[in-house]
């Protein structure tokens, strides 16, 4: 294990001082068998540090039932038929997240926020990633920003020089922000942090999307080499179109679940966080990154597929596609222009 540095403490120390943890309140930091132990010790240094207790449950991580890899969605199964864990995780105040996928998207997660608990996930990232993109005050107001645009829009609109032209209708869209700490009960945030995330309702996205070299699959971790096309009807993708290895991989991955609803969008978005570096991929091994930072790459359009709780969509596999160069129009008002943000 890397031995700690006094930075990677500081970022960590900056993390727990923005969730404004008052004296009373309940702290759980959950983690599992195969979690990162140096997050670990660097939150429990930082908890110490502002003289915070904390209970630790460490749950033994699972295997997942399905034949595909399954890996970045977002959805830990870690808490799967724990009712125990479940009900003391409910009676907390705030739940330091080190979960190896994340709460995020995890069937219990509505539950235990419904009960006014907050989550603070920290992405399973190397600490030297954590420590480059620690939290940011200035990006709450962007975030904020972006989340009431769209939630005041009727569409959103992506065109891409490449071909992509697809219309998302808003209007029975939920739309949360992520600037990455939370300090209010009954919400979730992830750091790294620095994005909007539109969740359409089911019959609400359409048109095509042409994905070129240089977009990043996150699911495989590794920028695309060769154009892909979807075409989307009514949320689902309905044709995979290339001659490339990146369509080959992407078509059998969705077809080994053997689901429809692995078709589906989840979510929507785009990146607001000026530190996130487009070459983070290249420059550490695939274990030592989540690859958050690059779904919150400042200007990139987020697509991704899979479960979507929102069009009422379950399934296991799950994508989420950072697409380079879009621009995005909120109704009229263009709001990324070729990758840059407005
Ligand atoms: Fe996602």
């Amino acid at each position: 294990m890397d031995k700690i540095q006094t930075y990677w403490k500081e970022s960590f120390l900056e993390l727990v001082q923005l969730c404004k943890i008052k004296k009373d309140e309940k702290i759980i930091v959950l983690t599992e068998t195969i979690s990162r132990k140096i997050n670990f010790q660097l939150l429990e240094a930082a908890l110490k540090q502002s003289d915070l207790t904390f209970t630790h449950i460490d749950i033994p991580t699972k295997p997942y039932k399905l034949e595909p890899i399954i890996k970045s969605t977002g959805a830990s199964n870690i808490l799967d038929g724990e009712n125990q864990f479940i009900s003391k995780l409910k009676k907390s105040d705030i739940i330091f997240d080190l979960s190896k996928e994340g709460l995020m998207h995890s069937k219990q997660t509505k539950e235990i926020l419904s009960n006014g608990t907050r989550i603070m996930t920290i992405s399973d990232e190397h600490p030297e990633i954590l420590s480059r993109l620690k939290p940011e005050k200035k990006l709450k107001n962007l975030v904020k920003d972006a989340v009431s645009k769209c939630r005041n829009a009727s569409y959103m609109r992506i065109t891409s020089d490449a071909g992509t032209d697809l219309k998302i209708n808003m209007k029975k869209t939920n739309t949360v922000g992520v600037w990455g700490w939370t300090d209010r009960p009954g919400t979730l945030a992830h750091w790294p942090g620095g994005l909007v995330v539109s969740f359409p309702n089911s019959s609400c996205v359409n048109g095509r999307l042409v994905f070129q070299s240089g977009d990043i699959n996150l699911t495989f971790k590794k920028y695309f080499d060769t154009e892909v096309s979807f075409d989307i009807e009514n949320d689902f993708i309905t044709k995979i179109s290339g001659n490339g290895s990146d369509k080959k991989l992407i078509e059998k991955y969705l077809n080994s679940f053997g689901d429809k609803n692995a078709y589906a969008t989840s979510h929507v978005g785009w990146g607001l966080n000026n530190k996130s570096r487009y070459e983070a991929l290249t420059m550490y091994d695939k274990s030592d990154l989540n690859g958050t930072e690059l779904r919150a790459l400042s200007g990139c359009f987020l697509y991704s597929i899979g479960a979507n709780e929102f069009a009422n969509r379950y399934t296991d596999g799950h994508f989420d596609l950072p697409m380079m160069d879009c621009t995005i129009y909120l109704d009229d008002e263009m709001v990324v222009n070729k990758g840059e943000v407005i």
